[in-house]
């Protein structure tokens, strides 16, 4: 039985990609049963089409409250009996009942090493604030803003030279590898929460 994983995406999706990539190989030990978004029209949900993934689409602005997106995205992943929910450049908050429904079971991949430069510009404030190193984080989402216990993290060096697009693309670059490494051990190995501390096999 390979785990089931759920993808929410708002944007690009390449590490959606990534994952749909990986997980052709039977032996990666998951596979990509729905794509949900946010947002319509994004290149997320197009290659979730090409790959054959079902996909969904619940938008903020389709619903009366915050509350009422957030039951019907949750009802919808739901549906898909996941393993492991899988926010892949997903730019929206999920309440503390959406992750109660899926307890530790969702993850979220941040440009940035936590717990440094949390929210939404993660490369554009590493960048402003100067440092050497930056990265990528996999987390287990808590409801806090990319606070939850950190599953795997990867460093990229800071250029002299680099603008945020360039530093973000050299973040990204390393962020697949992580990404699909580390979702592949937790499909195959399980894993484990211990206060903070995640332990994979
Ligand atoms: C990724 O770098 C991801 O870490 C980031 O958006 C990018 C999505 O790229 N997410 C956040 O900043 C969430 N706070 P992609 O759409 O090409 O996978």
């Amino acid at each position: 039985m390979t785990s089931r994983l759920v993808v929410l995406v708002s944007g690009t999706g390449t590490n959606l990609q990534a994952l749909v990539d990986a997980c052709a190989d039977p032996a990666y030990g998951a596979h990509v049963v729905a794509v949900g978004a946010d947002r319509d029209g994004i290149e997320g949900l197009a290659r979730a089409d090409r790959a054959g993934i079902a996909t969904f689409v619940k938008q903020v602005k389709d619903f009366t409250t915050r509350e009422h997106w957030d039951r019907a995205m949750a009802d919808s992943v739901a549906g898909f009996e996941p393993d492991l929910i899988v926010l892949a450049g997903f730019m929206k908050l999920v309440s503390d009942d959406f992750l109660a429904r899926f307890e530790h079971r969702v993850v979220n991949t941040h440009p940035a090493l936590s717990p440094s430069f949390p929210g939404m510009n993660g490369p554009a404030d590493a960048l402003a604030y100067g440092v050497k190193v930056t990265g990528a984080t996999l987390f287990v989402v808590d409801g806090g803003v990319d606070t939850g216990p950190i599953v795997a993290q990867v460093a990229v060096p800071v250029l002299d030279d680099d603008r945020v697009e360039t530093l973000h693309e050299r973040i990204k670059t390393a962020e697949r590898t992580m990404l699909v490494e580390t979702l592949g051990r937790m499909a195959r190995e399980g894993w484990e929460l211990d206060g903070r501390r995640v332990r994979i096999g």
